[in-house]
């Protein structure tokens, strides 16, 4: 445990990069494993999760080392090439690990037992559990489909076309990578649009992936199985969801004016800008680029002063891991903020409609906390803090709360800073070096 505490900040400014993307750098290696050939990765993000993914899939026989020009280099076995691990693959605190790897495990004739953390054990896997027995899989969950669990792939899969009961990239991916290990087309069909860096990337690597809208308007998202996949070079933008903290800390410290460099700007992920844009704030989104198949921009934000909104449960596929932050926004922000929509944050890394509202009820923010809504009556300017948060291992929940202390009154602690190595290490480093005030819990001011 690594208590933090947060203090009141100084207008923060300059220029940084946050890490890699999370979800393109476990994507990355996935679909390097299975391809023919090395790929090399720049730009990969070393936070723990990502480093989870890399240690499953060294115990499935793939190559995967970090160069000294922090260049990491992928062996891959080819599909169908990959061999029975013969230890428990730990996928620690990643939700996107374990159920990334049960897609390509399910069309995989080897079994393979899986486990995680607390919080991981926790999270709800019969959603990909049942897609995959589709393909001919075998699964042994606890109850409800918990982990730890094992998965015997099919040896003679059968593809599928599955309708998304839930708007879940994770969930498309999983029964994308099982299709590739399958003969004939499997479809995922999705009523909601969610982030589509598998498909971006398996096209990277050669696949054949296939996007039509069915009557009602859903997504189906066709991929054909047994494709030659070959090594590639693949470079990893900053993650917005990373980047996502400090530009909500630029936004409520008064004075601030920071410049995040190569941010990918897939549509799919950039609700949070959007929403921040009709609250009132200040981005500029500059030098518009590609990247190895993916948008990437500079952002330059200044503070400034933002008003609550009602947001869509639309908007929530494309900023599910940014309403925390969100939320810290609308406390300081003038008026009434409503985020509609909001069911599928009670199962991420920990319950975090229940963690926001606790946290900022405690930092003494007037909330109400529906069943899958949240409402924050803004304090039109800093929050009156002194909140001491349970962080229950969610990397999240402790930046925000970090980033909500920056514009508090009083301190806000956290009582864990650990979990925040599983998607963006150096995040105090980086956050001090523009200013911030964080620290041990004895010295803050
Ligand atoms: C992710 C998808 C999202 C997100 C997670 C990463 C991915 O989960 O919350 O942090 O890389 O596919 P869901 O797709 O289950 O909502």
């Amino acid at each position: 445990m690594q208590p933090l505490k947060s203090s009141i900040s100084n207008p923060i400014a300059g220029e940084a990069r946050v890490p890699g993307d999370k979800s393109m750098s476990h994507r990355s290696l996935l679909i390097g494993a299975l391809a023919i050939g090395e790929t090399v990765i720049e730009g990969l993000l070393e936070g723990e999760d990502v480093l989870c993914t890399a240690a499953a899939l060294r115990a499935l026989g793939a190559g995967m080392e970090r160069g000294a020009d922090g260049a990491w280099r992928v062996q891959g076995v080819g599909l169908g090439g990959l061999r029975e691990p013969s230890t428990v693959l730990d996928m620690g605190n990643s939700g996107t690990a374990a159920r990334l790897l049960m897609g390509v495990l399910a069309s995989h004739p080897l079994t393979a037992f899986l486990t995680g953390d607390a919080s991981l054990c926790r999270r709800p896997m019969a959603r990909v559990q049942v897609p995959l027995e589709q393909f001919g899989a075998r699964i042994v969950a606890r109850e409800g489909g918990r982990m730890p669990l094992a998965i015997t792939g099919a040896g003679d899969p059968m593809p599928i076309a599955y309708r998304l009961p839930v708007a879940s990239a994770q969930v498309k991916s999983a029964v994308l990578l099982a299709g590739l290990n399958t003969p004939g087309r499997t479809t995922a069909i999705e009523s909601q649009p969610t982030r589509d860096h598998t498909e971006r990337m398996l096209q990277h690597f050669g696949a054949e992936v296939e996007t039509t809208r069915e009557a009602d308007g859903a997504l189906a998202v066709t991929v054909t199985g047994q494709p030659e996949l070959t090594g590639q070079h693949v470079q990893v933008p900053a993650d917005i969801s990373s980047a996502a903290f400090p530009i909500v800390a630029a936004l409520i410290v008064p004075g601030s004016d920071i410049t995040l460099t190569a941010v990918g700007m897939n549509p799919r992920r950039t609700g949070l800008v959007d929403t921040l844009v009709e609250m009132g704030a200040a981005v500029d989104i500059r030098n518009e680029r590609d990247i190895a198949g993916e948008p990437v921009a500079d952002l330059h934000v200044r503070a400034g002063g933002l008003t609550g909104i009602e947001v869509p449960a639309s908007r929530a596929p494309s900023m599910i891991d940014e309403y925390p932050i969100l939320a810290v926004a609308a406390a300081v922000a003038e008026g009434v903020t409503v985020m509609h929509g909001l069911a599928e944050l009670r199962v991420k890394e920990s319950d975090r409609l229940g963690a926001m509202a606790r946290g900022l009820a405690a930092c003494g923010v007037r909330i109400e906390e529906g069943a899958d809504s949240l409402t924050v009556h803004g304090c039109g300017g800093p929050a009156p803090g002194g909140g001491s948060i349970e962080t229950d291992l969610d990397h999240r929940i402790a930046m925000a709360f970090l980033v909500l202390g920056m514009a508090s009154k009083n301190p806000v602690a956290i009582d864990d800073a650990e979990p925040i190595e599983t998607s963006f290490p150096g995040f105090v480093a980086l956050m001090n070096s523009l200013g911030a005030v964080i620290g041990p819990v004895e010295a803050a001011k």
